[in-house]
C-alpha cells in the first residue's frame, strides 16, 4: 500500500516519511522544490534505510497528479491515501501576495479531492494549523470551537480548505478525512539530517534563535513583554517535529479504518513563553542567546496551546518530546 505526501520533501513532510517508512508503508514525495531540495531523499534513506520514491510535480496541475496515480496503480502499488502538505506557509507574505496565497493552496486541495477521486483514493490527511482558532477563541483551544476569522490570508486558506473538505466529505460518504490543526512545529530530527530551511531571515522564533546561537544574526527581537502572561511575553504550545510526525501516522491509520471527517488538534498542551524557549535553549546547548525587548507584533495573540484531549482519547497518540529536546535538535541541524 503507497502513501502519496504532497510537499513531502518539506519540513513537515520529510519528518514524517521517516515515520511512515519506519512504520512499513511505502511513501511516494510529490513534491515541486519550490521550497525544498530533492536531496531530502538521499537523507530519509540515509536515515531509514529505506528509499522513497520522489516524483516532482505540482499540486495545482491536474496532469502532475493524474500521472502520479496513475503511475502507482501501473506498477501495482496503488495509493491508499494522502497527506496532503504542500501550501504556502508564510504569514507576511500571504498579506502582501494574498492572491497567490489563496490561489495556490485552494486550488491544490480541490485539484487533488479531484484526482483522488478519480484515483478511487478516499483516505486524506489535511495540514490544517491552530491558526483557523483566530482571535476570540480562548486558549485551551478545543476543537469544537467556532473557527475563522483568522489574522492573515495564509491562516484563512486554511480555514477555507477545512470547509471545503467538511462539504465534501458530506457529499460523498466514502471519504475518510482527518484536518490535523498543527500548533508551533520545532526542532528537527535528532540525526541532524532534516530541518526547517528557511530562505532568507527567519520568521518565526525556534528557526530566528538558532541562526542568533550561530552567530548568523546579532540578537533575537523579542516581540512584547506585556502580555497577560506569566512573564509578559507570548505563550505558545511548541510541538517537536517528529512528535508532529507520528501524530500523522497515528491520524493515517485511524483514516484507513474510518470514515467522515474528523478535526484533531496536534500540540503538547503546555504554553511556553519566548523567554522560557531562549532559557531552554541555552540550558540545551550551553550557548547565551542574546535578545532585546521589542514593541508587539502586528496579529500576534498572547496565548495559544491546545488541549490535546482529543488525538489522545482517538488516535491514541501524545506528544513525546519538550520544548528542551527540541532546542537540543534544532542546534544540531546543518
Ligand atoms: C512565536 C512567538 C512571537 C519571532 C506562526 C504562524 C502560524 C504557524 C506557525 C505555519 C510569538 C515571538 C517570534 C521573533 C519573537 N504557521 N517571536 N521574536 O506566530 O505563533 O505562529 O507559525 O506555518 O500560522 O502564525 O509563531 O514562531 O512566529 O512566534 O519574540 O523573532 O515568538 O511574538 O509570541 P506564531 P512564531
Amino acid at each position: 500500500m503507497s502513501i502519496l505526501l504532497t510537499g513531502g520533501t518539506g519540513y513537515i513532510g520529510s519528518h514524517t516519511a521517516v515515520e511512515l517508512l519506519n512504520a512499513g508503508f511505502d511513501v511516494i514525495l510529490f513534491d515541486n522544490l519550490s521550497n525544498s531540495e530533492e536531496e531530502v531523499v538521499d537523507k530519509i534513506e540515509k536515515i531509514t534505510g529505506k528509499r522513497p520514491l520522489f516524483v516532482k510535480g505540482d499540486v495545482c496541475n491536474q496532469k502532475d497528479l493524474a500521472n502520479v496515480f496513475a503511475d502507482a496503480k501501473n506498477q501495482g502499488n496503488p495509493i491508499e491515501a494522502v497527506i496532503h502538505f504542500a501550501g504556502y506557509k508564510a504569514v507576511g507574505e500571504s498579506v502582501e501576495k494574498p492572491l497567490m496565497y489563496y490561489d495556490n493552496n485552494l486550488v491544490g486541495a480541490i485539484r487533488l479531492l479531484e484526482e483522488m477521486k478519480k484515483a478511487n483514493c478516499n483516505c486524506l490527511i489535511f495540514s490544517s494549523s491552530a491558526t483557523v482558532y483566530g482571535e476570540e477563541n480562548i486558549a485551551p483551544f478545543t476543537e469544537d470551537m467556532k473557527i475563522g476569522g483568522c489574522t492573515n490570508p495564509y491562516g484563512q486558506t486554511k480555514f477555507m480548505i477545512e470547509q471545503i473538505l467538511k462539504d465534501a466529505a458530506f457529499a460523498d460518504k466514502e471519504l475518510s478525512i482527518v484536518a490535523l490543526r498543527y500548533f508551533n512545529p520545532i526542532g528537527a530530527h535528532s540525526s541532524g539530517l532534516l530541518s526547517e530551511q528557511p530562505k532568507g531571515i527567519p520568521n518565526n522564533l525556534m528557526p530566528y534563535i538558532v541562526q542568533v546561537a550561530k552567530g548568523k544574526l546579532p540578537q533575537l527581537n523579542v516581540f512584547g513583554n506585556d502580555y497577560p502572561t506569566k512573564d509578559g511575553t507570548g505563550e505558545r504550545d511548541y510541538i517537536h517535529v517528529v512528535d508532529l510526525a507520528t501524530g500523522h501516522l497515528a491520524a493515517l491509520k485511524y483514516a484507513l479504518n474510518h470514515k467522515g471527517i474528523e478535526a484533531i488538534n496536534l500540540g503538547t498542551g503546555k504554553a511556553t513563553s519566548v523567554l522560557e524557549v531562549v532559557s531552554a535553549y541555552e540550558k540545551a546547548t550551553g550557548i547565551k542567546i542574546k535578545y532585546e525587548i521589542k514593541p508587539r507584533r502586528p496579529g500576534d495573540i498572547a496565548v495559544s496551546y491546545a488541549d490535546a484531549g482529543k488525538a489522545k482519547s482517538l488516535l491514541g497518540w501524545t506528544a513525546q518530546y519538550n520544548v528542551e529536546d527540541a532546542c537540543r535538535d534544532s542546534n544540531k541541524a546543518k
